[in-house]
């Protein structure tokens, strides 16, 4: 969940390295490293805690380490508390002080992901006289290469097998040697990691957009690969040693969308990329107004014989599958069940021979979804990946991909991703139903239809945005928040409740309308904020009795529905209206408000919106 930059070539790296790093910064920053190679001087490490501008403002944005070869790393603490100490680089040696300075180590390294075994490594290093300064599993794994260097031959790609070979665990590991200036080694298992080069230069990231603005052309190095970076060329070893041949691949990503570009925050950029994205994901995929089944990787035959689907996912990823659930069902006549993969993975899968498991993840590289993907893949189970970020982990294990075009995502609060994925179940939903002839072509085409207005109807909540800010304004000093609804709005609030948590620190839930007698329901007294989703019709009523039930007992109400359902009025205090779309479809919409509400109670409190306390954006360990 840190992030790691690396680049040899003929310009200074530390000011890319700084650079890279920042965009990268929401992925961990708790600490912030970076070592810096002088032709064949050693490594200088410069390490700092707290946010990257500090290891900025101490290296004067990087123009105090002169060099042309460097790894840098932003932390997000696992093993052993954010402390410089324990802020990467590491080394193989004794490092002065609290870490920074000059070393005369062998090996200095940077490390994304978890080391199991680090403990057992690190007895069987002291024994060999290996003494550490760091309570990190990272430095074992340096001083594991150290050792393996030294005891066979000054040899960097047998060293590094030879300690893959003995690690347990998930890594990403960017390496300098002392003795082959000019050269960044990495390696990696389980943990992203990628290689572009350009010009006489080369980048190593463990993420696309900290070298977007360098290179488009990327290698991606496989599991349990070793890779050799010198200016402008890559060479790739296996675990055996031997060279392996790699094809270069381009990104599309464009680099000005991991700026800012005159937004206050990337979650309030994202949220106005989101009608883009919806038209670019269906732009992809939909030609003369039909889908290509074989896009989901399935004949026709196959989908008619379809027993069941399992939608697995982790946050938000897991709510679009709950969506896709309802709309699927509800078309398709398919049964879906929709699975945590945290929980999925550690239960009995059962799962009938003729079912398709789809996997939803935004970066593709979360720890349990690919796991999740990995079993069901075992059990010789059709897998299909709705992922964003091209080249991950998921995409390229899952026997089919569906990219979702949201471009890249900074904010560690999803949106566009959330609303691409949520576009990629409703085409998968139709396109089977048609298959199965649980919807006629003029119902298919006129959903068709619906989905190219969604960006549009996007667009026009978006210009109402100053009248939830207006609300949530006044809402500022809430305490708990309870998102109700039944159906879809169910699922939608889901979303709508994570989202105010995990941005605005506010204690929040979301219930299905009907459930809250059951319990929750004594939670709710004089002025509780309770919010309303209300989007489908035949469930109106219901819902809007449920409402009833909380407002006599003190609760404030806001209403979330879409225009022509005046009579919520009757009933709320605030009401919220969206656009009328097809009913398999308000998610989309709804959504939006809800994303606002979080934003703009984030703003109001003063919190980092797109960097909150705790979280990371991929979560690559379990
Ligand atoms: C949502 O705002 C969260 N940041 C989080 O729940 C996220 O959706 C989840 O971690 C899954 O990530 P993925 O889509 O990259 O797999």
């Amino acid at each position: 969940m840190c992030g790691i930059v690396g680049f040899v070539g003929n310009r200074q790296a530390a000011p890319i390295l700084l650079d890279g790093l920042s965009k990268l910064e929401y992925r961990g920053y708790d600490s912030a490293g970076v070592a810096i190679r002088n032709g064949s001087e050693p490594a200088k490490v410069v390490k700092s805690q707290g946010r990257l501008r500090v290891l900025a403002e101490k290296t004067d944005n990087g123009r105090t380490l002169l060099g042309t070869c460097g790894i840098g790393h932003t932390r997000w603490a696992t093993h052993g508390e954010p402390s410089k100490k324990n802020a990467h680089p590491h080394v193989s040696g004794n490092c002065t002080g609290s870490g920074s300075g000059d070393v005369e180590s062998e090996v200095v390294g940077v490390h994304n992901g978890i080391i199991e075994n680090y403990k057992e490594l690190k007895e069987k290093l002291l024994k060999h006289g290996y003494q550490f300064y760091s309570q990190t599993d990272t430095e074992t794994v340096i001083k594991l290469v150290d050792y393996y260097f030294k005891k066979y031959g000054d040899d960097p790609v047998n060293a590094i097998a030879k300690t893959m070979v003995r690690v347990r665990g998930s890594y990403a590991l960017c390496l300098m040697f002392k003795s082959h200036p000019g050269e960044i080694w990495v390696a990696r298992k389980d943990s992203p990691m990628i290689i572009g080069v350009a010009d006489g230069e080369t980048y190593v990231a463990s993420d696309v957009p900290a070298i977007l603005e360098y290179t488009r052309q990327v290698y991606y190095i496989g599991n349990l690969e070793i890779a050799r970076l010198v200016p402008g060329e890559v060479t790739f070893f296996n675990l055996d040693g031997d060279e392996i041949r790699k094809e270069l691949s381009e990104i599309s990503w464009d680099a000005n969308s991991a700026q800012l570009e005159g937004y206050e925050h990337f979650m309030m950029k994202e949220i106005h990329e989101q009608p883009k994205a919806i038209t670019d994901t269906l732009s992809a995929v939909v030609k003369d107004g039909r889908i290509d089944l074989s896009v989901f990787g399935l004949t026709e035959e196959e989908v008619q014989n379809l027993s069941q689907i399992t939608i697995v996912g982790c946050g938000s990823a897991y709510h679009t599958g709950v969506v896709t659930q309802y709309v699927m069902e509800d078309l398709a006549k398919i049964p879906v069940r929709v699975e945590l993969a945290s929980e999925f993975r550690y239960r009995t899968m059962l799962l009938p021979p003729n079912s398709l498991v789809v996997v939803v993840s935004q970066s593709g590289e979360t720890a349990d979804t690919l796991e999740a993907l990995r079993q069901a893949k075992e059990k010789g189970i059709r897998t299909l990946a709705i992922v964003n970020v091209m080249g991950s982990s998921i995409a390229r294990e899952a026997d089919k991909v569906f990219y979702t075009m949201a471009g890249p995502e900074i904010a560690v609060a999803t949106t566009k991703a959330y609303s691409a994925q949520l576009i990629a179940g409703y085409l998968l939903s139709i396109e089977f139903a048609l298959v199965r002839g649980t919807i006629s072509e003029e119902k298919y085409l006129e959903m068709m239809g619906e989905l190219w207005a969604l960006p549009a109807k996007i667009e026009k909540i978006l210009e109402d945005k100053e009248r939830i800010q207006w609300f949530v304004a006044k809402q500022a000093n809430v305490q708990d928040v309870f998102f109700i609804g039944r159906g879809i709005d169910y699922a939608v609030c889901l979303e709508g409740s994570l989202k105010m948590k995990e941005i605005s620190y506010v204690h929040s839930e979301a219930y299905a309308a009907g459930e809250l007698k059951h319990g929750t329901m004594s939670l709710i007294e004089d002025g509780t904020l309770v919010i309303g989703v209300v989007t489908q019709k035949d469930l109106f009523d219901k819902t809007i009795s449920n409402m009833s039930e909380v407002k006599s007992r003190g609760a404030y109400l806001m209403g979330l529905t879409t225009y022509g359902h005046y009579a919520i009025e009757d009933t709320v205090h605030f009401t919220v209206y969206v656009p009328k779309t097809d009913e398999h479809f308000t998610a989309s919409l709804s959504v939006i408000p809800l994303q606002l509400m979080g934003y703009y109670l984030s703003v109001s409190r003063g919190l980092d919106v797109d960097k909150p306390r705790n979280l990371a954006k991929s979560v690559t360990v379990e």
